[in-house]
């Protein structure tokens, strides 16, 4: 198969490159002439662990290439993925699907031959008609199908997640297109991978359902987090309590700070855009989204609370500041609250974070960053763990104290049990514990 990807961010390149070592010939196209720069000398535009070698791999057995040039991509290409950005609108929530529509447009005018065009990005329900009308009114010719395959990869096990996944959505009831997408997806076929087959709306909505889901499940064991902290129950003993229920399932039962990153708070307020629309309200999700909203800057008062209650003229060491471990994205990070909640009540932030800090530096300000954790708590009244990174999981206990005017750990992410915290002479602060 000749698959082409357009966009060559974190969901097109990592398909891509997965595309390419499923044996197809796949060109990534990306309008940003540093990025495919920097792909030809093997330097990632994203930190994803593996991709380097698996980009790296299929460049040298000659099925992976990158370019600008889209119309030269898609002529000839069996299948074309838009795998561009659907940001939130400013002012109003929606999915901006700017890129989408003109990526719509650009392959109208360039496809030859029966082409599948298939929507990777994450769309609202009616995108695919929409993108099958401005194709055909660019080239009332051309002969074409339009399928919705939505993308479930988690941020930092992204390959994995490509390559054994828990299923794989496509929507068309386009025979032709199923035959083409059966091919690209071969390998999961063959080996049993669970592949659904349904409609194209169906296959739209399935993406921002699944994703509101899980945002529901995170807030609602956060919000049992705070009946613990005032009942005296431990949220960690009751998510697992819960979670061995089969029903339940025990993944994503895991208090902190509140959910952030590039999809769950983008997703759910498209779901609710798409609700009003369409006069069907999902109040489940409003008040989803609403509690985590109002979650991260209480995280900071939390923060505030353990330090006694005045931080002003006071130093915090926050270790971590991406929305979760092993990547480098801070989109909607829990610590840009925290930390905001913290300078406007009067604390100095002294940061860590191991791969997170050049993104950050571009969304919070007057933050000291630091090369190591034990750097960011030298001189620090207290330390905060906002991102359970491997690197914080096993600190020198004896050292930190040392460096810290008081004992005084905030533990946002249950990394350290109250127990060994205490027995080591800190004041430790968890979630629902
Ligand atoms: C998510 C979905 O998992 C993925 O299927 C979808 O395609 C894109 O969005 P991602 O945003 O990379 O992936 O991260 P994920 O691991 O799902 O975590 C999202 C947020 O929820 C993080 O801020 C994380 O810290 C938080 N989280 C997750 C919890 O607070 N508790 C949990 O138990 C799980």
């Amino acid at each position: 198969m000749r698959i082409t990807m357009i966009g060559s961010g974190y969901v097109g390149l990592v398909s891509g490159a997965c595309f390419a070592d499923f044996g197809h010939d796949v060109v990534c196209i990306d309008k940003d002439q540093r990025k495919i720069d920097a792909l030809h000398e093997g330097r990632m535009p994203i930190f994803e662990p593996g991709l380097d070698e698996l980009v790296a791999r299929n460049v040298k057995a000659g099925r992976l290439t990158f370019g600008t040039d889209l119309a030269q991509g898609v002529a000839g290409a069996d299948a074309v993925f838009i795998g561009v950005g659907t940001p939130s609108r400013r002012g109003d929530g929606h999915a901006d699907l700017s890129y989408v529509h003109a990526a719509a447009e650009e392959i109208g005018r360039a496809i030859t031959g029966f082409t599948v065009v298939v929507d990777k990005s994450t769309v609202p329900v009616g995108t695919g008609d929409e993108v099958e009308r401005i194709i055909r009114e660019a080239n009332p010719d051309a002969d074409f199908a339009v399928v919705s395959n939505p993308e479930f990869l988690r941020e930092g096990a992204a390959i994995d997640d490509f390559k054994r996944p828990d299923r794989i959505v496509i929507g068309s009831d386009d025979e032709r297109a199923l035959a083409v997408m059966r091919q690209v997806y071969r390998p999961l076929y063959i080996n049993k991978s669970p592949i659904v087959e349904m409609s194209r709306r169906s296959a739209e909505l399935t993406k921002y359902a699944g994703n509101a889901f899980l945002a529901t499940k995170i807030t609602f064991i956060n919000e049992i987090a705070d009946l613990c902290e005032k009942v005296g129950a431990d949220v960690q003993d009751v998510s697992r309590g819960i979670g061995l229920d089969g029903r339940i399932g025990n993944k994503f039962l895991h208090a902190g700070p509140g959910y952030g990153g590039s999809c769950f708070p983008k997703d759910t307020l498209a779901l609710l855009k798409t609700s009003q629309d369409y006069d069907a309200p999902q109040r489940i999700v409003e008040a989803v989204v609403a509690v985590n909203d109002n979650r991260k800057r209480a995280m900071g008062r939390k923060i505030i609370a353990a330090m006694g209650g005045d931080v002003r003229g006071k130093t915090i060491a926050v270790l971590g500041l991406t929305f979760k471990p092993n990547t480098d994205d801070m989109r909607d990070s829990p610590a840009i609250a925290v930390i905001q909640a913290l300078q406007d009540a009067g604390a100095k932030v002294q940061a860590h974070d191991p791969e997170g800090v050049e993104q950050a530096k571009l969304v919070l300000e007057n933050v000291t960053y630091c090369d190591g954790p034990y750097q960011a708590m030298e001189g620090a009244d207290a330390v905060a763990i906002l991102t359970e990174w491997d690197a914080y999981r096993a600190l020198d206990f004896e050292r930190v104290k040392g460096l810290l005017s008081q004992p005084v750990l905030v533990d946002l992410r249950n990394v350290y049990s109250p127990a060994e915290a205490a027995a080591a002479g800190f004041s430790y602060t968890g979630i629902g514990r």
